[in-house]
């Protein structure tokens, strides 16, 4: 384990109101989410823990690194000794679980490496702040996890029937969250966000790849038809979904964080060269697009009702047009940023899966991780896998 930068001097945690675990925390959604806390909660210690992955940024929380209720920890979630230890001295009170590997292409490819941090890390993480009896344990988890629908609209009852490795690992870690509240009453809640944009996301997800694309004069690269609609939520509204989850979040519930508005990937392409192109002429905006192979799946749509948020007060706030000119200015093109993203895309780790198309892969997790996974959690997580639907 490894203090960094900023935050408060080694030594037995002092007097703050409450002492909140972040995990993630040098990720997209995380940063964003630690930036508020450590702001708007000068009497909360925020503890950020991150492994600082191929997608994560200390620059994404420079504006908050030297603040006094702030710490970095470097560290790895899938490693129990150091996680109970973390829990010992940090004296957690709430944990906010975001750390996981999140890019849904790659799973298809590493879908162990996903198995082994979202749901073996996420049961590490939940056994020790059982143990270390907090007070409330937030895991953050996906729409992704319901699998596609048409016209039904998911509530936080829908069955789970998530359909590529990304969604399946989220949906296991939720069947073990869930088993700790069911089994011992410990105070779990489960968020699932639609998709989330804003500045400083990694350039592997759809809104800032197009526009790092776009930026570098390169086509932007559509799965199948284009024609699968997402929903789209801008950061600061997320932020406060969790400031609400953290306050309000009832324990042993589960909470949809989504939005109506949604829009089909070729629709966004096009939003995009809109706006950076500068055209509206509808053939010069195909010059700009490419269809490449599908996914192996590729769900249509996922409508999600968020009335229990809108129960606790909260609703989204920014218009698409406000995030998304907010976002395409923190991503600036310049020759010295070939990739528009506070932190490094690294060479080593881009793949070219398919014409046109690259990816930031996964550094190989090795090979002695996988030694430590208990056979008897994968015979759990398959037990879940293996139905045909996975009920909450
Ligand atoms: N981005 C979205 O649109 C979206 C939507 C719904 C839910 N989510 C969920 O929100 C969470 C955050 O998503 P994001 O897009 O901000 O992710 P991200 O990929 O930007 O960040 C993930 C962070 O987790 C860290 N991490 C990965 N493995 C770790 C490990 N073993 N130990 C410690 N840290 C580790 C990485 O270093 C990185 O900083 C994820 O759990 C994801 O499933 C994301």
């Amino acid at each position: 384990m490894s203090a960094a930068a900023g935050g408060e001097a080694p030594g037995p945690p002092r007097g703050f109101a409450k002492r909140v675990l972040v995990t993630g925390g040098a990720g997209f959604i995380a940063s964003h989410v630690i930036v508020s806390l450590v702001e708007d909660y000068p009497d909360y210690m925020i503890i950020n823990l991150d492994k600082l992955d191929y997608c994560a940024s200390l620059k994404n929380l420079e504006t908050i690194s030297n603040k006094q209720n702030y710490k970095f920890i470097q560290g790895d979630i899938c490693e129990p000794h150091f996680i109970k230890l973390l829990f010992e001295t940090e004296k957690v009170d709430i944990v906010l679980h975001f750390a996981a590997q999140t890019h849904v292409d790659l799973s298809f490819v590493h879908a162990l490496e996903f198995t082994y941090v979202n749901v073996y890390g996420t049961h590490v993480l939940l056994s020790a702040a059982y143990e270390a009896r907090v007070e409330k344990f937030i895991y953050v988890s996906t729409d992704e996890v319901y699998g596609g629908s048409l016209n039904e609209e998911f509530d936080e009852s829908s069955p789970k029937q998530p359909t590529n490795p990304y969604a399946s690992s989220k949906a296991a870690a939720e069947c073990f969250v869930q088993s700790y509240w069911e089994q011992y009453r410990f105070p779990v809640v489960i968020t699932r966000s639609s998709n989330v944009y804003g500045p400083h996301q990694y350039p592997e997800k759809v809104i800032p790849k197009f526009i790092s694309l776009l930026q570098h004069n390169r086509k932007c690269c559509i799965h199948g038809s284009g024609l699968q609609k997402r929903n789209f939520l801008y950061a600061a509204d997320v932020v406060e979904a969790f400031l609400t989850v953290l306050k309000k979040g009832k324990p042993g519930e589960i909470y949809n964080i989504g939005t109506n508005f949604e829009m089909s990937v070729a629709q966004l392409a096009k939003e995009l060269i809109q706006l950076i192109k500068e055209t509206n002429s509808e053939s010069e905006m195909e010059n700009w697009v490419d269809y490449v192979d599908d996914r192996p799946s590729n769900d249509m749509r996922y409508p999600m009702k968020s009335e229990k948020m809108h129960g606790l007060g909260w609703r989204p706030k920014v218009p698409w047009k406000e995030g998304i000119k907010k976002t395409n200015a923190i991503h600036p093109c310049t020759d010295k940023t070939p990739i528009a993203f506070a932190g490094k895309l690294s060479s080593k780790f881009c793949l070219k899966t398919s014409k046109n198309e690259e990816h930031a892969t996964l550094p190989l997790i090795p090979t002695l991780h996988y030694r430590t996974l208990n056979l008897s959690v994968l015979n759990f997580i398959f037990l879940f896998l293996g139905k045909d639907r996975i009920m909450n």
